[in-house]
């Protein structure tokens, strides 16, 4: 059997903005659960596709601070996919050795989706073939600001020093601590904004913007990003000749 080529270079994190399950469902008539429920399957064949591909971190914008203020009962209905989908992805999470962390205010979440949270955390803490990040009531702006406070705490205590604080520390105190910044963002539906996500981890991230929404992004659509990606060149502030090795000095 041949082997399945995969665009290369890969990037070794993709974060994505899933946008668009209710515009997704109004097209169909539909509530806008409906699209809710077709965009978890699209994040089941996401999580599949970067596991097949050989992507190592995957971060999923699913809940953030600002979708609390959603009618109460659209939020109830994310709460209840998210807690089903834990439920149900914890096998595969475990024979796929699938690693499972949450970015955000996991205090904020009703009781039985943060048991169910973080029993997964927890039982799929030793793998590490594909690290999956789920942001859930996150905002980079509070996720920034909570490491300041940590810092300030530690200064005030004396342990650091303000001119110790370099990139590395301050990374050090976000959710994402010793994962590599994404190297790739997808944002779907059309939308061409950051949207509060992953604002320091995203400095040197390629965007990739689609009209696709988001139950509509499936692995044909995600493999379309890679080579997208794969044929970028990412200069990191240098000049395109420093960066393919070429010397013009
Ligand atoms: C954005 O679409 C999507 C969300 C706010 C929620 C994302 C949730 C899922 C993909 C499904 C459940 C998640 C998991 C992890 C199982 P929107 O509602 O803002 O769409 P619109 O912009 O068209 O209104």
């Amino acid at each position: 059997m041949q082997a399945i080529q995969y665009p290369e270079p890969l990037p070794q994190h993709v974060a994505i903005i899933m946008d668009g399950n209710g515009r997704w469902a109004e097209q169909r008539r539909r509530p806008r659960l409906f699209g809710h429920k077709a965009g978890a399957d699209s994040v089941r064949e996401a999580v599949e596709t970067a596991r097949e591909v050989g992507i190592r971190h995957l971060t999923l914008y699913a809940f953030s601070t600002e979708n609390w203020q959603r009618p109460g009962l659209e939020v109830k209905g994310l709460m209840n996919l998210l807690k089903n989908y834990l439920r149900s992805e914890l096998d595969t999470m475990r024979k796929n050795g699938i690693r499972l962390e949450c970015f955000g205010q996991k205090d904020r979440l009703p009781d039985d989706v943060r048991k169910m949270l973080n029993r997964v955390i927890i039982e799929t803490k030793d793998f590490s073939k594909l690290h999956l990040n789920l942001c859930l009531s996150y905002g980079s702006r509070a996720e920034m600001i909570r490491a300041v406070q940590e810092i300030g705490r530690q200064c005030e205590a004396g342990e650091l020093k303000p001119e110790d604080i370099d990139d590395q520390l301050f990374s050090n105190h976000l959710y994402s601590t010793g994962q590599p910044d994404p190297d790739l963002l997808i944002r779907t539906s059309g939308e061409q904004r950051l949207s509060n996500f992953l604002l320091w981890q995203l400095s040197y991230a390629e965007l990739y913007f689609t009209d696709i929404k988001w139950p509509d992004f499936r692995k044909d659509q995600f493999i379309a990003a890679l080579e997208e990606y794969a044929g970028r060149q990412r200069r990191f502030g240098k000049t395109g000749a420093q960066t393919e090795g070429v010397s013009t000095a």
